[in-house]
């Protein structure tokens, strides 16, 4: 999730570019670079870290020209340095690359250029594409580009531009957002309308398989197979701090319509074509190493540890490996037992998070194998642990975390299925039908995101409650933790999660009449309990939301108020759906009280402090 920009003109290229990657830097901040024609030829100049420090670089040495690409990275392959940032070129230099999104085949295709004699710099998945080009390149840049796409999977936006043919910026869109700014002598690209809103608010939205060649007076729009297309132009009339939210009134929920595009991400690259088996090749791990595991130990804070839960369920399930987990702050002071076979996972989304760095030095000073679940690749966590695999959800603005806590379920699935695959502890077909049910799951989730608006009410009617329960059994217990507290920090209510058996045992006590209560029924082999135990604060008045599927909503309606319907899936699925409910609603609540929703009360997006 990177930031792209790219200018043709005769305005100032280098501002509108710098300019750009300012709107962008939320998206990524790792490292930025921008590429210009100048009376010189292609010149690059790049900069690890905040985008300062790329401006404090052009201050010694401004690029004039006509025509450049810029880029703001959010680091996936290769950690944030120089070499690794954008644009990439190729070794002749005449052909410059910016990328967002993941070529998911980049080992084979750096592979077979190596075998041809081509050399590469960095880390990226990136400079394969400018070496793929140059490679095609016979004196057509839009030719090369579309044979040089042919060879690659995954997704990607692209801007490219080659010495060459230094009246022509090229533009693809496979999978990941590029929009097209149309000016008067001027035009521009952006992976997001913030880029270039200042200077053009008339834009072409591209389609995934479509590319665009732009000249300082034209704009032409085709397939990437080369069919010429007409699209409508569109006015954007938002403003600025609209733009940057994609058009919605917080971060927050910005970040919870990107859910279905992190679970893609996600699972980019880590599932072979066949769709049969899950692939994790930056784990070191060895398969020896994995069929001596003996426990495993799941690590984090708050909503990286209530991931943490689910992951422990998950791995259980699917590995028979035996599972603890703990908060970060616990576990680092209570001496805990590992072994060199001790497999401990930490989550992080930030990979800063002070706690959970103590408690990964602790477990490996101990002589464990770390695996760490992070959503910043050149983090502090990303940097000390053995392993690790990247939630690629792109970067969170809102404190309150969503869109991290469910790619870190799908890292969990993804682990999960694969330390079964190498311990044959799943038979194939339930494999293939569990990663089926995770593909589906992006669409699902978009159905379900299309209704939400059918949460709002029933958010707007809890606000007004100084305290409420959620209750479930299994997985659903694990969901409703981490919605009781995405309620608690958003909105300021008083909520707590129970096991659903375990109300009777003393917090029976707190239900009375019109005590809201939302359970979670979508555990097939505990169903029957969780309804048991829905009947006992029923009887004792409570007013009750049930999330469940559609084969069991009526059955439900007949004992409780409301019924909430989420899509189908499997068992161990079910969190990766039904989280997003509970995050509609605690998000909705604190609006309906008229809360900061980005910037809840106390709390700080990084945790770097004990
Ligand atoms: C809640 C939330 C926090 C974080 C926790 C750990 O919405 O975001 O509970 O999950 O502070 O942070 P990371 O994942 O960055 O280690």
């Amino acid at each position: 999730m990177c930031g792209i920009v790219g200018y043709i003109g005769n305005g100032s290229t280098q501002s509108v570019l710098v300019e750009g990657l300012k709107k962008l830097e939320y998206r990524g901040y790792d490292s930025a670079g921008i590429a210009v024609f100048t009376n010189k030829g292609l010149e690059v100049v790049k900069a690890q870290g905040r985008l300062v420090n790329l401006e404090a670089k052009l201050e010694d040495e401004p690029l004039v020209g006509t025509a450049g690409i810029g880029h703001t990275r959010w680091a996936t392959h290769g950690k944030p340095s120089d070499a690794n940032s954008h644009p990439h070129t190729d070794e002749s230099q005449k052909f410059s690359v910016v990328h967002n999104g993941i070529v998911e085949n980049y080992l084979d295709l750096k592979d077979e250029l190596i075998a041809q004699g081509h050399t590469f710099t960095s880390e990226t998945d990136t400079e394969i594409i400018a070496h793929l080009i140059a490679r095609a390149y016979d004196g057509d840049i839009v030719k090369a580009v579309r044979e040089a796409i042919t060879h690659m999977r995954g997704a990607f936006a692209l801007g490219v531009l080659t010495e060459y043919e230094p009246t022509k910026l090229v533009a693809v869109r496979q999978a990941s957002p590029l929009i097209i700014g149309l000016g008067d002598g001027e035009n521009f690209i952006g992976s997001d309308i913030p880029a270039i809103l200042e200077y053009t608010r008339n834009v072409y939205i591209l389609n995934d398989g479509e590319m665009a060649v732009l000249t300082q007076d034209s704009v032409e729009l085709m397939t990437i197979e080369g069919n010429f297309i007409s699209r409508e132009m569109i006015h954007v009339d938002w403003d600025a701090v609209t733009a940057e939210k994609g058009g919605f009134e917080y971060f927050m929920l910005k970040e919870i319509h990107e859910q279905p595009k992190a679970y893609r991400d996600t699972m980019l690259g880590r599932i072979d074509e066949q769709g049969e088996k899950v692939i994790l090749p930056e784990l070191k791990l060895t398969p020896d190493q994995i069929m001596n595991i003996r426990n495993i130990q799941i690590i984090g804070c708050g909503t990286a540890y209530h991931a943490g839960l689910v992951g422990r369920n998950v791995i259980e399930t699917l590995v028979r490996i035996p599972v603890e987990t703990d908060v970060a702050s616990e576990y680092r002071y209570r001496s805990p037992i590992v072994s060199p076979d001790t497999l401990v996972i930490v989550v992080s989304q930030s990979g800063e998070t002070a706690d959970t760095l103590a408690a990964l030095r602790e477990a490996k000073a101990n002589g464990a194998h770390v695996l760490a679940i992070t959503n910043v690749v050149g983090s502090s966590i990303a940097r000390d642990a053995d392993d690790v695999i990247a939630t690629l959800a792109g970067p969170e603005i809102a404190v309150a975390s969503t869109k991290a806590y469910t790619s870190q379920l799908i890292a969990f699935y993804l682990l999960g299925l694969y330390l079964a695959e190498v311990r044959g502890t799943q038979t194939p077909e339930a494999v293939k039908e569990m990663i089926q049910a995770m593909q589906a799951l992006p669409e699902q989730l978009d159905m379900m995101l299309e209704q939400s608006e059918s949460i709002k009410a029933y958010a707007e009617q809890i606000s007004h409650h100084e305290h409420l329960f959620f209750i479930g059994r299994g997985l659903d217990f694990a969901v409703a933790q981490e919605g009781s507290l995405k309620l608690k920090e958003i909105s300021y209510i008083h909520s707590e999660a129970y096991p659903a058996g375990e109300l009777k045992h003393g917090t029976l006590a707190l239900i009375e009449d019109g005590t809201p209560v939302i359970a979670l029924v979508t555990q097939e082999s505990v169903l029957e309990k969780t309804v048991s135990n829905i009947k006992e604060v029923s009887a004792r008045g409570a007013d009750i939301m049930v999330i469940t599927y559609e084969e069991h909503a009526a059955t439900l309606l007949k004992s409780v108020d409301q019924v909430f319907v989420i899509p189908k899936t499997l068992p161990l699925l079910s969190p990766a759906l039904a989280v997003v409910s509970l995050q509609l609603l605690s998000y909705y609540a604190s609006l309906a009280l008229g809360n900061d929703v980005d910037k809840p009360r106390n709390l700080a997006k990084s945790v770097t402090v004990e």
